[in-house]
């Protein structure tokens, strides 16, 4: 069964993971059925800030506005099945524990938790305070998965993509997604 995703970006640190799970969304095309995207304007203003480009604007994905409540996957109807939010700011994790639904990024983790069917949040920032943990544990109980961006290095990558990587391969599996990556002990 090809997956319908939705891949949320939001403005946390760390635009480099969303730009390397797009890239890597490129090359399992063939398990994606579609992959409709949603930014977050802080989430265009860090990753011009910290990646130095708009390539965003170039990917060969339907972009929805953040305020469209008409896109597809605002409704549980449309199945899609999975949820990324990558990076995801405490903000949006806040709204999305909050059951705000007040913007398209918030109303479409309501629509697949509601749905039973699997939200993956990338979360970012540190130190975390009571309420950031709160908010973890509320999305957890509710079903979600709170993936933070937390790199791991004994794959002993040398490069910051390949530091980056170690987390947009968790995401890409926990996503149920075949991909070839660093395997331990294998
Ligand atoms: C360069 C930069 C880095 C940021 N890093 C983080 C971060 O790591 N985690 C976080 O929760 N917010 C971070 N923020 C703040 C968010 O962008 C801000 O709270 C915003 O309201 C989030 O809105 P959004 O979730 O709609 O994107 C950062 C802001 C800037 C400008």
């Amino acid at each position: 069964m090809k997956k319908k995703l939705v891949v949320a970006v939001t403005g946390a640190s760390g635009s480099i993971y969303a730009d390397l799970l797009f890239k890597k969304l490129a090359q399992l095309s063939d398990q994606l059925q579609e992959v409709a995207v949603v930014m977050s304007d802080n989430a265009k203003q860090v990753w011009r800030f910290e990646l130095d480009n708009d390539n965003y604007q170039k990917l060969p994905y339907k972009f929805y506005a953040k305020t469209d409540f008409m896109a597809p996957f605002a409704s549980g109807s449309a199945k899609f099945d999975t949820m990324i939010v990558i990076p995801c700011s405490m903000g949006t994790l806040g709204r999305i524990a909050a059951g705000t639904s007040d913007d398209l990024i918030a109303r479409a983790a309501d629509v697949i938790l509601k749905e039973r069917r699997k939200l993956i949040l990338v979360a970012r920032d540190t130190p975390l305070n009571l309420i950031h943990i709160k908010n973890m544990y509320t999305v957890t109980e509710a079903g979600g998965i709170i993936c933070p961006a937390m790199p791991s290095f004994y794959s002993k990558p040398q490069t910051v993509e390949e530091v980056a990587a170690t987390v947009v391969d968790r995401v890409v599996d926990l996503a149920g997604l075949q991909n070839q990556s660093y395997r331990w002990g294998e």
